[in-house]
């Protein structure tokens, strides 16, 4: 079977590509390499996919490629291409996310009615329920985002409703619950937190940390995906551990794992930001017979691990250029550097 996956070098997006090439799928990925968080690290989401024959790689913005030529001998499109982060949504960023999650959602469903693909997966967000009805929250909840980021995404949704009921465009749609785990973004709560307590650094927690997310783990919501592709269309399916933690909680975790104590700044709480997220996964459960396996900590432990090699791996690096300069210096050949911006 032939797969296109959407926003291939992200964080998800990276894992998912993966997981398919291995299953024997042949997996075409498409990328924009949006400078959200620096190139360099989806590079290295890309690093073992590169070397896979079954994987390949198209540079490109969807709201500007040729999609039908894309789209070519396709038989499932997982769409997981958009500008992520819910507190960076406002004012002049704005344009970003509708460019890259309605516009782009639009353009690609569009060409999508002209070709008999299988399935249309498309990652939506627990955003959509902003501050939810109620808890834990199924899927026919009233959406309400409390962010512009929450608002694209459950704009794009709609637009998936709409290409399903009017072309037959065989969508299913899915509402990822705060994903974590290797490559997760570098923008993200976790990532900052390991990366702050490796370093002995400050971390900064926005409000008093109450806040509570359903944490899932990256390789639950890319099984859930890929199951994802052989139900009905026309289905929406939360995608979430069914588990809630603070983020004080999940602080208490990661210093345990990193065996440092969080020297922990409080800021204000974030605009945006939603108090408390939590998927009612009977559905996925009882139509899918998925259910997330990986439980926080071992989550946590895989992400430690991660971001440990890379940084042993980053001062590593700047060790040997500072021992590359001295070396040019004392012989006094000395070249002007040119320094990566990444
Ligand atoms: P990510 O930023 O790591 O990956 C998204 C990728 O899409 C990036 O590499 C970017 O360069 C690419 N992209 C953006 N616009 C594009 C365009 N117009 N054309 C081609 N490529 C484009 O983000 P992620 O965390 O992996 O999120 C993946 C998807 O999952 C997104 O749709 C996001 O809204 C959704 N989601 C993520 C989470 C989470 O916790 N990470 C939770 C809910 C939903
Ligand atoms: C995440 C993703 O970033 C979104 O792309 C996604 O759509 C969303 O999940 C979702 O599930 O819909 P968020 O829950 O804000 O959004 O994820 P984190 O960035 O990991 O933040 C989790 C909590 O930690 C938030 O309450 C945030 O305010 C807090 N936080 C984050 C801090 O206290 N300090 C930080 O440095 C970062």
């Amino acid at each position: 079977m032939s797969c296109l996956v959407t926003g291939a070098a992200g964080f998800i997006g990276s894992n998912l590509a993966e997981s398919l090439a291995r299953k024997g799928h042949h997996v075409v990925g498409i990328d924009s390499f949006t400078d959200y968080y620096p190139r360099q690290m989806k590079i290295d989401n890309l690093g073992s996919l590169m070397k896979m024959n079954r994987f390949h790689l198209v540079q490109g913005d969807i709201n500007s490629v040729d999609l039908q030529k894309l789209l070519k001998g396709v038989d499932y499109v997982f769409h997981l291409a958009a500008q992520p982060g819910v507190r960076p949504s406002w004012g002049s960023n704005f344009k970003r996310y509708a460019d890259d999650n309605i516009l782009a959602t639009q353009r690609l469903l569009e060409a999508c009615k002209r070709v008999p693909i299988r399935r249309f997966v498309y990652a939506s967000s627990s955003s959509v329920y902003g501050d939810a009805e109620r808890f834990p929250t199924p899927e026919n909840a009233t959406p309400r985002p409390t962010s512009p980021y929450g608002a694209t995404k459950l704009a794009a949704e709609h637009l998936c409703a709409l290409y399903h009921r009017n072309f037959g465009v065989p969508v299913v749609t899915l509402r990822y619950f705060t994903v974590y785990g290797p490559r997760q973004r570098p923008d993200m709560a976790f990532n900052r937190f390991i990366s702050g307590m490796l370093k002995g650094e400050r971390i900064e927690v926005y409000g008093d940390g109450s806040q509570s997310r359903d944490f899932t783990f990256v390789g639950d919501t890319v099984r859930a995906t890929i199951v994802a592709k052989e139900t009905g269309a026309g289905t929406i399916y939360n995608v979430g551990s069914g588990k809630t933690w603070s983020v004080i909680q999940a602080i208490s975790i990661i210093e345990e794992e990193v065996g440092k104590k969080a020297k922990v700044l409080h800021l204000r709480r974030e605009v945006g930001d939603m108090t408390r997220t939590a998927a009612d996964t009977s559905r996925i459960e009882g139509e899918l017979g998925f259910s997330a396996r990986t439980d926080l900590r071992d989550g946590l432990r895989q992400q430690v691990a991660w971001q440990g090699k890379r940084q042993v791996w980053a001062q590593a690096t700047i060790k040997r250029a500072e021992r590359e300069r001295n070396r040019v210096g004392k012989s006094g050949s000395g070249t002007k550097g040119t320094g990566s911006q990444d």
